[in-house]
């Protein structure tokens, strides 16, 4: 028993449970899935599952991404990156609704199949559909030699390594990383990105582990907010732009393990209905970092503020016109608005660790769930 509990800290790397582990693996985990695809100096993105089917997704008219729960937030933040750098239509759609929509599929379209665990039922039988209507199939998973690499194409391993965890950290934000890199590489095939920001985004991409590094060192802080939010019985996630996948995502982090109802919404969409729902009690996480949406996010924080919501905001270090608004924030280093998802999703990681954990929730396996949904 005793050599079995000593064995089993061994496995977590001495950490309290894998979730926590693999939150703390992201630099690496970031950093394994760009190894050897980029070139900064050269202003170079390489994918060697993608060179086979570069005339196809020259000539794309639009990508579907099909996925379940965080790969299908991930294929979120995908859509504002294809769609900003390589000027391709993307559609993303959850797998279960896709697979039995009857849906149009034309023989140009590529299929983006998104999956860590390479085995979800949902995800399997829409690519099934693609491919029937003779779709190209590209996949982005994290166990080699799973059943969807076998049934797509093409397509990018992402490289976190196992995770073990049944709530989804590591593998997310090394699914954004290799959709970061794909919407770059079809921009550079189809001559939509200059060479100039493409060397100024590798450059900067090149720095995201350590940037990952410096945001982790906010977890003594979000422990204290942490506390103060483990009692909360609903919860908000507000944000725009690429910050509102990054809402969903964190939203559906809070409900699995610590299972407090949460929802994730785009900012604005507050005032058509949601913003109803505040008061004194309820909890309104909100990422409010310097990008193109900075200013109205700020007055969606004044919204909530006047209804007496509780407010903790994600905000660019150096921050202090959010930092004086809200409840609390959390800062995290500057970086361009297309990699914010890397940066922003890693605070939401750790509110909803340690909440589960003050909640003495089982974090690793929550209940009703399963690491890889194999059935429909
Ligand atoms: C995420 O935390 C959940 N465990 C779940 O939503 C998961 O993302 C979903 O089941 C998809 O799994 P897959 O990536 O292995 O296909």
């Amino acid at each position: 028993q005793e050599l079995e509990l000593k064995l089993e800290m061994l496995e977590k790397g001495g950490y309290d449970h894998f979730m926590l582990k693999e939150i703390y693996e992201q630099p690496r985990s970031i950093y394994d899935s760009m190894r050897g695809r980029i070139y900064p100096l050269d202003g170079k993105v390489q994918l060697g599952g993608l060179v086979e089917y570069s005339e196809k997704l020259r000539n794309a008219n639009r990508i579907i991404i099909v996925a379940c729960g965080t790969s299908w937030h991930a294929g979120l933040v995908g859509e504002y990156l294809i769609e900003e750098f390589a000027r391709l239509p993307v559609e993303v759609e959850y797998a279960s609704e896709f697979r039995y929509r009857n849906p149009i599929i034309n023989e140009n379209d590529i299929v983006i199949a998104i999956s860590q665990s390479g085995e979800t039922a949902d995800t399997m039988a829409a690519i099934q559909l693609a491919k029937e209507k003779g779709a190209t199939l590209l996949g982005i998973c994290n166990v080699v030699g799973s059943s969807i690499p076998r049934l797509t194409h093409g397509g990018a391993y992402t490289h976190a390594g196992p995770e073990i965890g049944v709530a989804s950290t590591k593998a997310f934000t090394a699914q954004v990383t290799v959709l970061t890199l794909m919407a770059l590489y079809i921009a550079q095939i189809k001559g939509t990105i200059s060479q100039s920001k493409l060397i100024s985004l590798l450059t900067e991409l090149e720095t995201i582990p350590s940037l990952v590094e410096e945001t982790l060192k906010t977890n003594d802080q979000i422990i204290q907010i942490a506390s103060e939010l483990q009692d909360s019985r609903n919860c908000i996630f507000l944000g725009r732009g690429t910050g509102f996948p990054v809402a969903l995502e964190g939203a559906l982090k809070l409900k699995e393990i610590s299972y407090i109802h949460a929802e994730g919404y785009p900012a604005a969409e507050m005032k058509h209905g949601p913003i109803a729902l505040i008061d004194e009690e309820m909890p309104v996480i909100v990422i409010a970092t310097k990008n193109s949406s900075y200013e109205k996010v700020i007055s969606n924080i004044q919204e909530v503020k006047a209804r007496k919501g509780k407010v903790v905001a994600i905000v660019t270090e150096g921050d202090v016109d959010v930092k004086d608004m809200a409840d609390y924030s959390i800062e995290i280093p500057h970086a361009d608005e297309a990699f914010l998802p890397l940066l922003a999703t890693i605070p939401l990681q750790l509110i909803s660790y340690h909440i589960a954990v003050m909640r003495g929730c089982n974090v690793d396996q929550p209940r009703n769930l399963a690491k890889s949904v194999t059935v429909e």
